[in-house]
């Protein structure tokens, strides 16, 4: 029989990413569940749109009989949760649907999860899986010299984005302690690729450059993120979910840091290469901007333990990954008209004149 997979968030920047590449490489079927926010975006799915193996549907996790429904018609084998309001500085700007999706959402997908699978037969409930995607946000902030993230670095999130994804990590830890549920937990590293919401600092970047705007970099620039290739990002969940143990969680990243300022002269240089005759580097329009409260400092993942235990390493290099990048947001001027209408114009005009 071939395995339904439930992936809720899927119209999202990873998690479409993530369903082309498994329709692509599995047999698997997919059924995705989106309350398409500003966030969410149909067109990234347009490939896999009319297979046979794929359905769409509008609803949100927090809505139960919805959910119910949805488990009891299409029985997969495996929930894969994306779906989060996910930017740190909208999480500033407003916590409350950072806790009504982040925490409550998962709180009521769970708890749907749990009733389902409780009705399932032994066989088919010791293959069943809950995969959890959730953020190296909510470690906290390091210093300079200390040592990258592990699965056993104590919780301490510091924006209500990161603590509200650190609630809803313990909530699914409770279900696998408590109930037996069997889930994974995946704390990942920033991501970069195509899809991506441009809100985000590398679209952001690579679109201002290209229209010659300003590029905002926060503080000094010196904060530094550990960045990761959505690819490979999809990679590590398939294989978490394929080969992971129950009520683990598993850190995933890039073993790639690199401060904002040089990230943003990097996309500069590669703006200028791709679309030249501007007559003057991009990086004249690096602009230091106020910084985001609460900033954290430094993000590093230790991924030793999904490479030990499930043979997983990034494949893309940060050059390679990120020259593709800038390619595909300069050559999709489509998808990019699409999404930087209305809401996303009126967030830029906000967010960037205080
Ligand atoms: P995104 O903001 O691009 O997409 C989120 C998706 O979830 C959107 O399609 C949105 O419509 C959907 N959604 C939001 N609320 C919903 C609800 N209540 N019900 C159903 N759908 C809803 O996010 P992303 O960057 O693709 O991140 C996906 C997941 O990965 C998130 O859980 C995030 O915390 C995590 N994560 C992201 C990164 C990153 O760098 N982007 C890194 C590590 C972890
Ligand atoms: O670390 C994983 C997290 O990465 C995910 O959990 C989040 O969902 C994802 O959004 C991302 O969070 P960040 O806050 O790190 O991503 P963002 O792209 O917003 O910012 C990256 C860095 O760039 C951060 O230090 C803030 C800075 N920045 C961002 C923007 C939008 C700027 O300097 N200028 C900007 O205009």
């Amino acid at each position: 029989m071939r395995e339904t997979i439930l992936v809720t968030g899927g119209a999202g920047f990873i998690g479409s990413n993530f369903i082309l590449q498994r329709m692509e490489q599995d047999s698997c079927a997919v059924v995705n569940l989106d309350k398409l926010t500003y966030a969410g975006n149909l067109r990234n799915l347009e490939t896999a749109a009319n297979s046979s193996r794929y359905e769409f549907v509008h609803g949100d996790i927090g809505d139960v009989r919805l959910v119910r429904q949805l488990l009891r018609k299409h029985r997969p084998g495996a929930i894969v949760h994306f779906a989060a309001e996910s930017h740190v500085d909208r999480s500033i700007r407003g916590p409350a649907d950072f806790i009504a999706t982040n925490i409550n959402g998962t709180s009521a997908l769970l708890e749907q999860a749990r009733s389902y699978w409780s009705d399932l037969n032994e066989s088919e409930q010791a293959q069943f899986r809950f995969l959890h995607v959730s953020t190296d946000e909510v470690y906290g902030s390091l210093g300079p010299d200390d040592p990258p993230f592990t699965e056993r670095t104590p919780y301490a999130p510091n924006s209500p984005y990161a603590a509200s994804k650190a609630a809803s990590d313990h909530l699914v830890r409770a279900y696998h302690h408590t109930y037996g549920l069997p889930t994974l937990t995946t704390n990942c590293s920033n991501n970069y690729g195509r899809f991506q919401f441009p809100e985000k600092l590398i679209p952001l970047m690579i679109l201002n450059a290209k229209a010659g705007k300003p590029l905002p970099v926060y503080g000094d620039g010196k904060n530094v993120r550990d960045w990761l290739y959505v690819e490979d990002h999809c990679v590590a969940i398939a294989t978490v979910l394929r080969k992971g143990r129950p009520g683990e969680t598993y850190n995933i990243g890039g073993w790639n840091q690199k401060p904002n300022l040089e990230i943003v002269e990097l996309i500069s240089n590669l703006v200028d290469e791709m679309v030249p005759g501007r007559g003057g580097s991009r990086r004249e329009l690096i602009t230091f901007v106020k910084d985001r409260p609460g900033h954290d400092r430094r993000y590093a993942m230790d991924t030793r333990k999904i490479e030990r235990e499930l043979g997983w390493r990034p494949k893309e290099t940060f050059e390679s990954g990120i020259r593709k990048t800038v390619r595909w947001y300069l050559e999709h001027e489509d998808w990019v008209r699409a999404v930087t209408s209305g809401s996303y114009r009126q967030w830029i005009e906000t967010h960037y004149s205080v």
